[in-house]
């Protein structure tokens, strides 16, 4: 976690600090903070403040502060509390060198340790001041490149950073290792980033810096060298993000913005790899084709939403292939020496393709020769570059921490996907047929209007939270292909109103769950006609309201038996079972979005939580 940016060159390096770093705070948000230098300048000054960036902002109001080069911070704090103290950037010992930092240093308590029996001081408790007062313990000469060199060689973890030296006063250097850091070229300026949305109001051209490179950038150039020190040879590629994409365009949040995002997103997913009625995925080579045919178990693996969109995965899987498939999350399945080889699929699902434990996971299954592919939506991110093969979601920057657009996202690919793969792997089921799947596909291109049609339900979405935002509990039943979505709703209830909520499967409500309904209890019961367990759910239903719950469902457009049971339905348009997690998510979603709202829950940035988890 921890946003990172980074400027050099002829504008004020304070409003575009700024700039950057409102776009990343979904990274974190314990504090904040900026270090420049004057041109020329003597000193390196700093301004920090612990919470929100409007504080830093407001701070900043107080200081005149003119510069041409400066690196800022926002943070989601590892070591150390959230203080103005622990705040990045941090200067080293000397006071020459400021430094901010993505990660953790795992080693960093030996080696303060060490220099603190050299005589060095620390101002705070943060792994990160020892990463500054190493480099700032080898600069003196005065080469920050070798200096930071020196100090990475001492440095254990996974770990981003960039520094500035009031005495090389245009130049900054940047180190990666595991966390992203992306470079943005300009003209006569340049940039760096943890992630390109900070860089897109100033330059499209950006290189993605890898692990265990370093970066030099001053205004005139950027120049990359390997750990070995060899200057390192790498061409730009242009983002085709659009910038208004990270703005909020009207909406009061962006997770509201980007709710209404999903028609366009998923229509856009289909028009990409849809093509003559076939699915095309471009980014597939031959070679990896040749693979997909061979493999004998797929493995979903990743975390948060991103697991539910693979437990989804799982059931497609099982419908349409006689081929074992399993979701794990990615802590687990990291740490579970997990038994694949060669003729496994490790379906590496993540929005950020950054998160630390989905990466992980992904170098154990590659060292252990299974077949990587990677559905990830940030285009360039570690994950994407390092499987052996990827689809990008590109459902456009997703700025609110609780993921929505990226999980229909996600749904869509992996449903392509598992078409895709029964079209061309011997283990198709035998009453898969090929005629089956045409119509599926045929189904799939009404999504994009059935998710439109889904957000009219926002007006009874809303009547529906205001007669419950006050509740402090609430249990999500789901069976089939509408497990994955109980546990999702709960999560996204969880994330932002701070209210206690629980996913179950309905058919193990017997076995605990029940207990706790009664006649102030909401169960949110997702039920659509098309499931294959749609009786078994109205049974369920028929048992809380025998207990007298408040039963909300979700059921399909005119079904007048779940009707008769709830107190409240949110309508979905009919679609296959396969599919109706891609609807069912929609009212879901909105009611969380609701209920926080009405709660006066900070819905973009809840408390605790990060967009993108780079530590363990
Ligand atoms: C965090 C985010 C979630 C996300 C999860 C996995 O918890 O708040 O929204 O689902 O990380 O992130 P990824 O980027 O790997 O999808």
């Amino acid at each position: 976690m921890c946003g990172i940016v980074g400027y050099t060159g002829h504008r004020n390096a304070v409003p575009v600090l700024m700039e950057g770093l409102g776009r990343l705070e979904y990274r974190g948000y314990d504090s904040a903070g900026i270090a420049c230098l004057n041109h020329g300048g003597k000193h390196l000054f700093v301004v920090k403040e612990k919470g929100k960036l409007s504080r830093l902002r407001e701070e900043l109001k107080r200081h005149a502060v003119s510069a041409k080069i400066g690196i800022g911070h926002t943070r989601w704090a590892t070591h150390g509390e959230p203080s103005r103290f622990n705040a990045h950037p941090h200067l080293d010992f000397t006071h020459r060198i400021a430094i901010v930092h993505n990660g953790i240093i795992e080693n960093y308590a030996s080696l303060k340790e060490k220099l603190i029996r050299k005589g060095i001081r620390f101002a705070s408790q943060t792994d990160t001041e020892v990463a500054g007062n190493l480099i700032g313990h080898f600069y003196g000469k005065g080469n920050l490149l070798e200096a930071v060199r020196k100090a990475v060689k001492e440095l254990r973890g996974y770990f981003a950073f960039v520094v500035i030296a009031q005495d090389e006063p245009d130049k900054i250097v940047a180190f990666k290792r595991s966390n992203p850091l992306v470079i943005g070229l300009g003209k006569g300026e340049n940039f760096v980033a943890s992630d390109v949305t900070a860089l897109l109001p100033y330059t499209r051209r950006v290189i993605y810096l890898e692990d265990e490179e370093y970066a030099e950038i001053t205004p005139a150039q950027v120049r990359i060298f390997s750990s070995s020190g060899k200057l390192v040879k790498r061409t730009s590629v242009t983002v085709r993000w659009d910038v208004s994409k990270a703005q909020k365009g009207g909406y009061p949040h962006f997770m509201l913005k980007e709710i209404n995002e999903q028609p366009a997103v998923v229509k856009s997913i289909l028009a990409s790899h849809v093509k003559n009625k076939r699915i095309h995925f471009d980014t597939l080579d031959r070679k990896l084709t040749k693979r997909l045919k061979q493999i004998r178990k797929v493995h979903f693996v990743s975390c948060g939403t991103a697991y539910h969109a693979g437990l989804v995965g799982n059931y497609m899987m099982g419908e349409c292939l006689d081929l074992p498939a399993e979701a794990t999350v990615s802590s687990e399945f990291r740490y579970e020496d997990p038994s694949v080889d060669k003729r496994d699929l490790v379906v590496l699902v993540t929005q950020s393709g950054e998160t630390a434990d989905t990466l992980a996971a992904l170098r154990e299954a590659k060292a252990k020769g299974a077949l990587t592919l990677a559905i990830v939506n940030v285009v360039g991110s570690t994950v994407a570059r390092e499987a052996d093969g990827v689809i990008y979601t590109h459902a456009g920057p997703e700025i609110g921490v609780a993921s929505t657009k990226a999980y229909l996202a996600q749904l869509t690919v992996i449903a392509l996907f598992t078409l895709y793969l029964a079209g061309i792997h011997p283990c198709r089921k035998k009453q898969f047929s090929l005629l089956k799947m045409k119509s599926r596909l045929q189904e799939m291109l009404r999504l994009p209007s059935q998710i439109k049609e889904t957000l009219h339900q926002e007006a009874a979405v809303v009547r529906c939270a205001k007669t419950l935002y006050g509740k402090k509990n609430f249990l999500y039943l789901g069976r089939g292909y509408n497990f994955p979505n109980a546990l999702e709703g709960a999560l996204k209830l969880k994330e932002i109103t701070y209210a206690h909520a629980h996913g179950y499967p309905a058919g193990e409500m017997k076995h605990g769950p029940i207990a706790l309904v009664d006649n102030r209890q909401p169960v949110i019961c997702i039920c659509p006609e098309s499931s294959k367990t749609y009786e078994k759910m109205l049974s369920n239903i028929e048992e809380i309201k025998a207990r007298r719950g408040i039963i909300i469902t979700l059921a399909t457009q005119g079904d007048k038996q779940v009707a008769k049971l709830s107190n409240q339905v949110f309508s979905v348009p009919n679609t296959s079972e396969m599919f109706s997690p891609i609807l069912t998510a929609v009212p879901l979603q909105l009611f969380a979005y609701h209920v926080a709202v009405l709660n006066n829950r900070d819905v973009d940035q809840p408390r605790n939580l990060a967009k993108s988890v780079t530590v363990e």
